[in-house]
Formats: structure tokens, sequence, C-alpha cells
């Protein structure tokens, strides 16, 4: 039985000013009416094999999270809380944990819930074959076809065929977040690809693997879910056992050392919607491949974003622009640099 995990715990930061602590992108109506985590929800919908799905996020987004599940009728198999911001290695853990008191023999898919996949279909094939390769005790991964040496991706080299399933690949080598120079080198051997970020695997089998490379993350977890605090709505770690796990990414903590990964390469309309570009190319709907939201006036304005959220926003006389308006602060910022608009929160994280 697959029970999706949804980790709804990220900051969100590259999407500035609209995402933020308070309301994080995951949150955040980007894409259509639904909010990320919405859409990632709704995009299971018409999958029967899949039991109700597990959330995982901070403590204090818990109402606003509660409600977006309610409002497109979706009913959890839990709402589990962080008291604090761990990453993905330890959300994992507890989440294996809640599943595995509800059902021994729980399979997870974990998906992050800030995704776009455009391709549901093929998304759905390649779980398929993923989730015969987790029955076999792998750890399975899905695999994107690379399109820059992007350095904010883990990387995977497929090696030979997983005997008896097609499309599915032993992983011979899991690279996270490389330099640019490896990256360059991993993009140009076709074997490489770019790790999705979901994964799919036996709750149990997780928790061995992250009993081998990482213990101190595995105590911490079992000690965390074991004093969690539950009641009708929300399961929250316990804080003080929480607290005193090291913070990781499973990339980091687990995958890249377990000898059981395979990858399912999948070609799906996968974006990470990483950044104001990314996010700018998913919805470029406009003949001079403009993106306007709001009240926006344009004059000779190409390949462009404008997002007004209040405000009456003019754009006159630009290329290659992200605009975004807010109540409280104003983003200009070339499409080739979005990446720096992180750096914007760390300053006023120091600065205020
Ligand atoms: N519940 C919970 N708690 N969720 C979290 C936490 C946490 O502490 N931290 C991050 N998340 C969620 C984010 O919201 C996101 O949906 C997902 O976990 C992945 O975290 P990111 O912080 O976005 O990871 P990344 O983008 O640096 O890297 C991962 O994704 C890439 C693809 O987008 C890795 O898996 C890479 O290997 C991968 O290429
Ligand atoms: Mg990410």
């Amino acid at each position: 039985r697959i029970y999706p995990v949804i980790l709804a715990g990220g900051a969100g930061t590259r999407l500035w000013p609209l995402s933020r602590e308070a309301l994080p992108k995951q949150l955040l109506p980007l894409c259509s009416k639904f909010s990320m985590l919405q859409e990632t929800l709704l995009r299971l919908s018409d999958w029967p094999e899949l039991m109700p799905p597990l959330i995982t996020c901070g403590n204090e987004h818990r109402f606003l999270v509660a409600e977006q599940l309610r409002a497109i009728g979706v009913t959890p198999i839990g709402i589990l809380l962080e008291p604090e911001s761990k990453n993905t290695a330890p959300s994992i853990a507890a989440a294996a944990h809640f599943l595995l008191k509800e059902d021994k023999e729980a399979l997870m898919l974990v998906l992050p819930a800030d995704h776009m996949i455009a391709d549901v279909e093929s998304f759905h094939v390649a779980v398929w074959r993923a989730a015969q390769a987790a029955h076999g005790g792998a750890l399975a991964t899905f695999g994107i076809v690379p399109s820059e040496p992007e350095t904010g991706y883990g990387y995977i080299r497929r090696g030979k065929v997983v005997e008896g399933i097609e499309g599915c690949y032993v992983v011979e080598k899991f690279v996270e977040k490389p330099d640019s120079s490896t990256a360059e080198i991993f993009i140009a051997d076709p074997a490489y690809s770019w790790n999705s970020g979901m994964f799919l695997f036996f709750a149990a089998r997780y928790l061995e693997e992250l009993q081998i490379f990482r213990p101190a993350i595995a105590e911490c977890c079992r000690n965390a879910f074991n004093d969690a605090h539950r009641d009708l709505d929300f399961c929250r770690l316990n804080e003080i056992s929480f607290a005193a796990c090291p913070p990781e990414s499973t990339d980091y903590a687990v995958m890249e050392h377990t000898a059981h990964a395979v990858v399912v390469p999948a070609e799906i309309g996968w974006s990470d919607v990483g950044s104001w570009s990314a996010l700018s190319q998913i919805l470029k709907d406009d003949v001079n491949d403009n993106v306007i939201r709001g009240d926006v006036y344009t004059d000779a304005v190409k390949n462009s974003m404008i997002r007004a959220e209040g405000r009456f926003v003019a754009v006159v006389g630009v290329d290659d622009l992200i605009v975004v308006e807010t109540k409280d602060a104003v983003l200009v910022v070339h499409k080739d640099q979005v990446q720096r608009v992180k750096k914007i929160v760390e300053y006023l994280r120091k600065n205020s």
C-alpha cells in the first residue's frame, strides 16, 4: 500500500517577496487558483491504489495546511508537525514512524509540496515502476533529463537495468549539489539525470538505511515520534527530542550512501518552480512571452513577468525582467540573476 508523504516544510526564499515565512511557496497559488500543496494532492486524486496522504510541515503552518486540505476535500491520514525545521531526512524519518504505526507494510511516496508535473499519466507509470523496485527492497528515485549544469540539484548516474522492471536502473552514483565544473561534466554524460526530489520506498527500509548512515538522526526522530503529542487533527513531534536532531537533507544523509538506490528516468514535464524565471517559464502565455498578473500596463516589454498584487504597475521598454509588487515590498530583478533573490531574504533576516 502506497501512502503519499507530502513535504510541505520548506521556506521557498527564492520566490520572495510573494513567498514569506508566514506564507511560503508551497501554500501559495502560484501556477493556478490552487496552492502548490493543493495541486500536489489533486494530481493524485484519480489513483485508486493510493492510501490517504500524510502531510509533514512546520508547526506554525498547521491551520493553513489543514484548511487547504479541507478546501479540496482531502482527508489525510495525518498532519505531522515539526516544532522546528530540520530539513528532509528527519522529516521523512518521522513520517516513516507515523506510517509504520498504522501499517507495517507501508510504502511511502515522498513528494515535495512545491513541484509542477505537467504529464501526470507518465508520472503515474513511473511511480508504478518505482513501486515494483521498492517491493524488492530498493530506495527508488525519479530521474529528470537535465537541461543545464544547475548546481542546486542532485545528480544520479544510472547503471544497469533492474532485472524484470522496465525503465528502472541501479544507481551507480548519487551526487547532491555538485559544484559547477562537476555539473558540467555530468550533463555531458547521457547516463546522468537530475534527482527530482521524489522518492518511493518501504517506510521500514528507509529507517534501516538511516540507522546505518545517520544513527543520530534515526534515534532523535524515533524519540520525537514516540513522545509526540497527538490530538484529533495533528501529531506534533516532541520538541526536546526533535531539537536534538542534526539537520540534514535526505539526499546527503541517505541517498548519497545507500547501495540500494534505483532510478526511474521520468519524462513528466517536471519543474521544481525553484525561481522566478522557472515560474515565468511555466506560465508564459502571451505573444511577447510575458507573464502578466494583476493591474499591469506594459509597452514594448518582452520575455518578462510582471505581477501586481495591489497597486497599479507600469513597465515600459524592457526585456527579460521580473517585477513583483506586493503590499510591503517590490522586487525588480533580471531573469538571469534570479538565484540571487534568496540573498535578499538573508539580508532582511539580519537587518530587521
Ligand atoms: N516537512 C518539511 N520539513 N519539509 C521540508 C523541510 C523540512 O524541514 N525542508 C524542506 N522541505 C520540503 C520543501 O518544501 C521541498 O518541498 C522539499 O522538502 C525539498 O526541499 P528543498 O529545500 O526544496 O530541497 P532542494 O531543492 O535544495 O533539493 C532537493 O530537491 C531537488 C529537486 O528540486 C534534493 O532532493 C535534490 O537532490 C533535488 O535535485
Ligand atoms: Mg527545492
